[in-house]
């Protein structure tokens, strides 16, 4: 017997002698005292005397919860009004399901996480329990840094202005089939100007935004299976993507299972084309991202693995998919919120295409680029509407936190302690009012100005101090109050496509139909990954071509 059992028997042979209440009462119990105490404790802990080096902790009831509710109800309002206390001021902290996160808010904030140095402040340690699921092993988030900026520079060489011009008549021809073939746009295809029909914004921009982003980057064989066989692998990775996936990984839920599931089926079915390229070069001219990539090397020589390409290609499908698809949604919706932005969008249009018989010519890549009102509506939407309101990274050491970034009380500096997730976020300085005349309000207009704030901003974030962290010459531009693609070394490379992809489906729509908004303008849903609107439908009708 070991000495544990002999130690542990005579207790527990005490113990079922006693009375004690029945098993329910005993739960009950247990069910009111252990959170009651757990509250007093935290409550206590937060009364302690703290490290004042430390950022001020965000005052909250709840242990483990933290301030998760506040922040997953509405991040903004959350950091607003945590910044506005006296004793916060633009650097804080909150508890989020057990973490502590550091928040610096502000361009300075902003510069603080996207600019830090990558052995202090790492991506990978906060996004891979989403992303590696889904996009899989050795790609992005599975990877060391050094690694990914090699990624990226492979898949930069898909991204440049020869290959735009070509995805410009494809993104159009699936707008196209798109409106020719699908149910919501009946009235459309009944060719009535008179009548209006409606569809729905969520669904409607998600489906154009795979259509498009799948027949430009991903390749004909991909865009093919996407409206057959795998439109249901590809919901079910996406089902994936969800604050739940990301905070408690691993559940032994249904929408896990079925995540694994679709991934590996997809990971598989981009190494089948891939063997299926390799063993039939002359049925396979394709000029797209696979086929760059599959004659691209690692530095040290080494060809790019089957398994990382279908992996790069799942991680590009999904890095744009949910970015593209709200931007677009949030585009139009103010649209159809204001129809003298639309009469300004078209007359853009016939004055650039219009064609002597009434009509509208197609257009190329240079001749989107030159469209003023245009480019300004999209800017003006990634400045209220950016998808993604958190930007995260994890210390990897104690950081002192610039003094510049300064607190409204005292200019000190404080450090960030190693294994806290730092978090910036870029929309608080795009809504700030102290940058931005009318800073709730869409304003397109405010982007005509070349002497504005805006087009201050957008060249603080684009010209300037060049680096290259090994995807290519970017702007560092980490400092700038307009960041809707991040900055520094994670810098989106989809940047340049997403504009494009979002410009010519809205020229596309705008050429066709006139737009309402039906009922009031949508609030933002902060629950899933990305900022969209909550659910909501647009009016539209053919337009009279005059
Ligand atoms: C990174 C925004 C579209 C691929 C990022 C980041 C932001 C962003 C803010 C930085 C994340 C961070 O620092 O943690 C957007 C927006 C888009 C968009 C607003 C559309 C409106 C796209 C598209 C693609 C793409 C279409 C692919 C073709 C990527 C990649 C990264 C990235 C690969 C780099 C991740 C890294 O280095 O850590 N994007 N994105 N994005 N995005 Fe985008």
């Amino acid at each position: 017997m070991s000495v544990n059992a002999t130690v542990v028997e005579p207790w527990t042979a005490t113990l079922s002698q006693l009375e004690w209440p029945s098993n329910s009462r005993l739960l009950l119990l247990a069910l009111i005292n252990i959170p009651l105490i757990s509250i007093v404790l935290n409550v206590l802990w937060q009364l302690l005397p703290r490290d004042k080096s430390q950022p001020p902790l965000v005052w909250h009831w709840i242990p483990f919860l933290g301030s998760a509710p506040a922040y997953g109800r509405d991040p903004v309002a959350f950091f607003r009004e945590c910044r506005g206390k006296v004793r916060y001021g633009n650097v804080f902290s909150f508890i989020l399901l057990g973490r502590r996160v550091t928040v610096t808010l502000g361009p300075q904030g902003n510069d603080f996480v996207l600019g830090g140095k990558h052995t202090q402040l790492a991506a990978e340690d906060v996004y891979s329990p989403l992303t590696t699921p889904i996009f899989g092993k050795d790609v992005v988030y599975d990877c060391p840094n050094e690694k990914l900026m090699e990624q990226k520079r492979f898949v930069k060489v898909s991204l440049t202005i020869e290959k735009f011009r070509a995805y410009v008549g494809m993104i159009e021809d699936e707008v196209r089939d798109y409106l020719n073939s699908d149910p919501a746009f009946r009235v459309w295809q009944l060719n009535d100007i008179n009548e209006w029909g409606s569809f729905d914004v969520l669904k409607t921009f998600s489906e154009i935004t795979i259509l498009t982003a799948s027949r430009t980057l991903q390749g004909r064989e991909i865009r093919e299976s996407l409206t057959k066989d795998y439109a249901q692998v590809y919901s079910d990775l996406d089902h994936g993507f969800t604050p739940l996936h990301w905070m408690v990984p691993g559940l032994p839920l249904p929408s896990y299972r079925r995540r694994d599931a679709a991934h590996a089926k997809m990971s598989s079915f981009y190494q089948s084309i891939l063997r299926n390229r390799r063993e039939h070069p002359e049925d396979n001219q394709e000029d797209d991202v696979m086929s760059s990539l599959m004659k691209q090397r690692y530095r040290d020589g080494t060809p790019i693995p089957d398994h990382e390409i279908a992996h790069i290609l799942i991680a590009l499908l999904m890095a744009g998919q949910h970015t593209s698809s709200s931007s677009l949604a949030w585009t139009m919706l103010h649209l159809a919120d204001r129809p003298d932005i639309q009469e300004a969008l078209y007359k853009e249009q016939i004055q650039h295409f219009g064609t002597p018989d009434g009509g509208l010519r197609d257009v190329t890549y240079e001749e989107i680029r030159e469209l003023k009102v245009l480019d300004s509506v999209v800017r003006e939407t990634l400045r209220l509407h950016p998808p993604i309101h958190s930007i995260m990274r994890k210390a990897l050491t104690d950081i002192p936190v610039p003094a510049t970034l300064g607190t409204p009380s005292e200019d000190k500096v404080f450090v960030v302690p190693k294994g806290d997730i730092v978090l910036a976020s870029p929309l608080i300085s795009q809504l700030d009012p102290a940058v931005w005349d009318n800073s709730e309000t869409w304003e397109p207009a405010r982007w005509y100005d070349e002497k504005g704030v805006a087009a201050q901003a957008n060249r603080a974030y684009d010209e300037g101090q060049k680096v290259d962290f090994g995807f290519g010459l970017v702007s560092k531009g980490t400092i700038s109050p307009y960041l809707p693609f991040g900055a520094g070394r994670h810098r989106c490379i989809g940047e340049q496509f997403a504009y494009l992809q979002i410009s010519t489906v809205i020229l596309a729509l705008i050429r066709r139909m006139e737009f309402r908004l039906e009922g009031e303008f949508p609030q933002p849903d902060y629950s899933s990954m990305m900022v969209q609107p909550n659910p909501c439908k647009i009016h539209y009708r053919r337009r009279k071509f005059e």
